[in-house]
C-alpha cells in the first residue's frame, strides 16, 4: 500500500487554501521551493474525519496518527464520551463564566498535581494563555521584572509567548518586547560544545543559570523565576537529564527563584507519569497544564499554584471571557474519568517502554539515524545527513513523506526530528504497525538517500515512490 500524496481531493482543497491561508501559501511555497531544487513537493493533507488511533485525508486514505492534533488527544481521536460530555455541557449551560463543572474540574485536577502544595487552579483557555498567567503571576507575586527562558523552549505564540520561546525566528522584530525575559541554554545532547561531555554540558547550564546570569545578566533580587519545560516539547522533543532539572530547583531555592514546570504538552500523562516532573522528583511552585485536558475535543487550560502565590494576589490579573467554558470542563471531567478507568497514565508507561524498545536499535541499524529518544510517549527521532551537502532535515522530512505515503502521519516540522505523540490508550498492535512502517522509511532512506533533497540517488525528476 502506497498513497500518492495529495490526492486530488485534498489537493483540490489545498487550492482552494492558496488564495485564502498562510497554510494554504506554505502548501504553494513548499510545492515551488521543491520544484526549484528539483524534487517532489513535501506532503500535506486535510482531514475528512478522525476516530481512534486513526485520521482519513479527502481521498479517504487512512493514516495511523501519531500527529495527535499536536498532542491534544490523549484517549485517540473523537472520543465517544467525551464528545457526549462536551455535548450536554453545550445543551445545558450554552455559554457561562460561572457554572459547577469549573468547580469539579478543579477538585478533581488539584489531587493529580505532582504536590499537594500546588493546590490553587486558576482557568486559562489555552496552553499559551495558561503560560503567560503563570509569568504574570511570578512577576506580582515576587514583585520582581525579569523570567528566565530556555533556549529551544516554545510557551505559545502570542506576543508575551513567542519572547519566552527561544526559537531565533521568534525574535525578529521582537526585540522591543523582550525586555524581561533572559535566556538560559538549555542542554541539548546534539549541541554539545566541542570538548564537553553530556555531563559537563550540563554542569555548564546549571552554572550559566547560578553565577553568569546573576553575576552580569540581572541580580537575582530582581528576578522572578524559570520557566522550563520538563522535556522540550515543540523544541524536538529533548529530555532533560535528572541533573538538571534537580539543579533549577536547587537554583531556584538558593536565589529564592519561583520554579514553573510548563506541562502543557508533557502534562497528563504524556510521559508516562502524571506530570513529568515525577520523573525528576522536582517539585515546581507553578505548573502549566493544557493540551491533554482538553480530552482532544474542547479546549481547556490552566495554571496550578501554591496557596501562598495563587491564593491572595491582588496585582495579578488573569480571565479571558472563554476561560474554563462548560465545555472545556466537561471535556476534562471526562478526560480524567476515562484516565481512571483505563489506567491511561500507567498504559502510556507500557506503551512508551514498547517503542522505546522497537525504536532504540535503530541508531545502530541505520546510518541516517543520529538519535531515538523517548519519556514514556514523548518521542523524538533525529537525522543527520550522511551526506556533507546536504542538510539533516531533509532526511528527515524524507523518512517523514515515505511514512505518510505509507499510512503513518507523524511531525516533522523545522527539524531535523520526527516527532511521534501516540495516545496513551493506542491499541499496542497499532503502534508497533506505525512504527514498522516508520522503520522501513528509514531503511528504504538509508539506502536510497533523500527521497526530498537533491541526494545523487535521486537525480532532478524522480519522485520518490
Ligand atoms: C510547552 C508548551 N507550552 C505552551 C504551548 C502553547 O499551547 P497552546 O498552543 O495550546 O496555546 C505549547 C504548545 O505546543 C507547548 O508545547
Amino acid at each position: 500500500m502506497s498513497y500518492k500524496l495529495p490526492g486530488p481531493k485534498t489537493l483540490g482543497v489545498l487550492e482552494r487554501g492558496i488564495p485564502l491561508f498562510r497554510n494554504g501559501l506554505r502548501y504553494e511555497q513548499d510545492r515551488q521551493q521543491a520544484e526549484q531544487r528539483g524534487h517532489r513537493s513535501g506532503s500535506q493533507i486535510v482531514i475528512s474525519r478522525a476516530k481512534g488511533d486513526f485520521i482519513w485525508d479527502m481521498d479517504d486514505n487512512r493514516f495511523i496518527d501519531f500527529q495527535n492534533g499536536w498532542a491534544t488527544n490523549p484517549v485517540g481521536n473523537a472520543h465517544p464520551e467525551v464528545i457526549e460530555a462536551v455535548h450536554k455541557a453545550h445543551q445545558q449551560y450554552g455559554f457561562h463564566y460561572d457554572h459547577p463543572l469549573r468547580y469539579e474540574l478543579a477538585e478533581k485536577l488539584l489531587p493529580t498535581m505532582p504536590h499537594p502544595s500546588l493546590n490553587r487552579f486558576n482557568y486559562e483557555v489555552s496552553g499559551t494563555e495558561a503560560a503567560e498567567s503563570a509569568i504574570h503571576l511570578a512577576l506580582t507575586h515576587t514583585k520582581r521584572r525579569y523570567i528566565i527562558v530556555f533556549s529551544s523552549a516554545f510557551h505559545g505564540e502570542s506576543l508575551a509567548g513567542k519572547v519566552l520561546s527561544g526559537f531565533q525566528t521568534r525574535d525578529t522584530y521582537m526585540e522591543a518586547w523582550n525586555g524581561g525575559v533572559i535566556r538560559a541554554p538549555y542542554p541539548y545532547s546534539e549541541q554539545i560544545p566541542a570538548g564537553m561531555s553530556r555531563e559537563q554540558y550540563v554542569d555548564y547550564c546549571l552554572w550559566y543559570l547560578e553565577h553568569q546570569i546573576p553575576n552580569s545578566v540581572a541580580s537575582k533580587k530582581n528576578i522572578a523565576g524559570v520557566i522550563v519545560e520538563p522535556g522540550l516539547a515543540e523544541g524536538g522533543n529533548w529530555i532533560p537529564s535528572v541533573e538538571f532539572l534537580q539543579g533549577i530547583r536547587r537554583i531556584c531555592d538558593k536565589h529564592d527563584w519561583l520554579m514553573i514546570a510548563d506541562e502543557v504538552l508533557t502534562g497528563l500523562g504524556r510521559t508516562g507519569k502524571m506530570w513529568a516532573v515525577e520523573h525528576y522528583q522536582v517539585k515546581p511552585d507553578i505548573l502549566v497544564v493544557g493540551k491533554n485536558l482538553s480530552g482532544g475535543i474542547e479546549p481547556c487550560a490552566g495554571i496550578a499554584a501554591r496557596d501562598d502565590i495563587l491564593g491572595a494576589n491582588n496585582d495579578f490579573a488573569s480571565g479571558s471571557t472563554f476561560a474554563g467554558t462548560p465545555a472545556g470542563c466537561a471535556a476534562g471531567l471526562k478526560t480524567l474519568e476515562l484516565y481512571e478507568r483505563y489506567n491511561l497514565v500507567e498504559n502510556a508507561a507500557y506503551l512508551g517502554r514498547v517503542a522505546s524498545n522497537f525504536m532504540t536499535p535503530w541508531e545502530e541499524k541505520y546510518e541516517i539515524v543520529s538519535q531515538v529518544r523517548s519519556n514514556g510517549l514523548l518521542i523524538g527521532v533525529n537525522f543527520r545527513s550522511p551526506d556533507p551537502n546536504m542538510d539533516d532535515w531533509w532526511f528527515s522530512r524524507s523518512v517523514r513523506s515515505r511514512m505518510l505515503a505509507n499510512g503513518v502521519w507523524a511531525i516533522s516540522d523545522r527539524e531535523n526530528t520526527i516527532r511521534l505523540y501516540p495516545a496513551l490508550n493506542m491499541n499496542e498492535s497499532v503502534l508497533r504497525e506505525g512504527l514498522q512502517i516508520m522503520e522501513e522509511a528509514i531503511d528504504y532512506v538509508n539506502r536510497h538517500g533523500s527521497i526530498e533533497g537533491n541526494s545523487p540517488a535521486w537525480p532532478t525528476g524522480v519522485a520518490g515512490f
